[in-house]
């Protein structure tokens, strides 16, 4: 039989623990996953994409089970190239259920044979978010313990180099 693929697509601005929650369980339910982070030309990231992908590939470095990729343009598209049907999301609050049904539908309006799948992070990062993350680390504050420690050195060393305001972010 073969692998059960998924992808995972994502701004990853940067990566948190709570991806790493959502990629957690997928494992458990898929043999391989992609982690495909979103080129946007006209979206400003605090990170370049090099250094997201850079974050995500160090994180999984001892996980073969796991590809770092990225996409740009359309996420059906990319799936079609890649021959993947089924993409993974993670539903943190109430919050994140209209937009990530949006998606879903839209997804699926466009590609019909795409499927989308949601894992419920563990509560203790159902609140957190990338967004969140860059704020309090902006703000001089930190969160280790939830982001891997690529993310909090590249975050402090970040905001100590350019002096960015919130509106930046
Ligand atoms: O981490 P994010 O920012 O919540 O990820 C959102 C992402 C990248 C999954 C979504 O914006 C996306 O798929 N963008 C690609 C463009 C696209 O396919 N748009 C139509 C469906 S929303």
């Amino acid at each position: 039989m073969s692998d059960k693929i998924a992808v995972y697509p994502g701004s990853y601005d940067p990566l948190t623990n709570g991806h790493i929650d959502i990629i957690e369980r997928g494992l458990k339910i898929f043999d391989r996953i992609t982690v495909a982070a979103l080129k946007n030309p006209s979206k400003t990231y605090l990170l370049s994409l090099d250094e997201r992908l850079e974050i995500i590939r160090e994180t999984f470095a001892q996980n073969n089970r796991i590809e770092v990729d990225y996409f740009e343009g359309l996420l059906v598209d990319y799936l079609n190239k890649r021959k993947i049907t089924t993409v993974v999301r993670g539903l943190r609050a109430i919050s994140d259920f209209d937009i990530e049904f949006q998606m879903a539908l839209i997804n699926r309006s466009i590609a019909p044979q795409i499927e989308t799948i949601f894992f419920v992070p563990s509560v203790a990062y159902s609140f957190l978010s990338s967004k969140l993350v860059k704020e309090i680390y902006l703000l001089g504050g930190e969160i280790k313990q939830m982001v891997p420690d690529i993310v909090d050195k590249k975050l402090k060393q970040k905001f100590k180099q350019e002096s960015l305001s919130i509106s930046q972010i």
